[in-house]
């Protein structure tokens, strides 16, 4: 690959090139779709169900211990999603254009930037902070404004994206990048109901202080 290959003429055939890499009737192709696209379903409709009726709490007698199983189901869940996600890739066609030193060292700056997005975002908000711990009723002190929530809003979402968009730029994998951005629309997807939620429920704690301090 050279930059000529990048000129603006071309840029439609490359496009059409590496969508043509994609072999979609791979079972683990289809496997890692679906855990993509079923684990931000999970966790939003299993956490709104907690918040409305604590059932997990109740299960287990406490919402620490609700919260820290809920949090296991959800880190469980992504690394099934992750492990089909690797077999996917691994039977896909390595794309020619992608296939070059460049590409993977691009793909491995990314995926490092992800991986730390990610672990440092989950060190500073802790397993309830990661894990919804906000519909289980249990609330941060205070909102985290330190790295890496200071280059980024969302640093788990975007780190777990950017992790899947290193690894596939890395193989050289074309349906790894079509499965990126299936990830991305998930994420986008999942923050139009999770945002609101925490900002309804910090606020909500923010009236009760209030009342408390008259
Ligand atoms: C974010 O915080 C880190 C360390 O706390 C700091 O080194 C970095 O410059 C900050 N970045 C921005 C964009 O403020």
């Amino acid at each position: 690959m050279s930059l000529k290959d990048f000129s603006i003429g071309s840029f439609h055939d490359v496009f059409l090139q590496v969508i043509a890499d994609i072999r979609s009737d791979d079972r683990y192709f289809a496997l890692a779709a679906f855990f993509i696209a079923f684990n931000p379903i999970y966790w939003n409709i299993v956490g709104r169900l907690e918040y409305k009726t604590h059932f997990i709490t109740k299960i287990l007698g406490s919402k620490k211990r609700g919260c820290y199983l809920f949090a296991f189901s959800i880190f469980t869940l992504g690394l099934v999603r992750d492990y089909y996600f690797h077999k996917a890739i691994g039977n896909q066609v390595t794309s020619k254009i992608l296939d070059s030193d460049l590409v993977k060292l691009i793909g491995l700056v990314i995926s490092g930037i992800g991986q730390v997005l990610v672990l440092t975002s989950m060190y500073k908000l802790g397993v309830t902070g990661t894990y919804l711990g906000d519909h289980f009723g249990i609330l941060m002190d205070h909102r985290v404004t330190s790295f890496p929530f200071n280059v980024s809003d969302n640093p788990m979402y975007q780190g777990s994206t950017l992790t899947f968009l290193g690894t596939s730029l890395y193989y050289g994998k074309a349906a790894g990048l079509f499965l990126t951005l299936l990830v991305n629309f998930m994420y986008t997807i999942a923050l139009k109901f999770e945002e609101p939620f925490t900002a309804m429920v910090y606020a909500k704690r923010g009236e009760q202080k209030a009342n408390k301090d008259k």
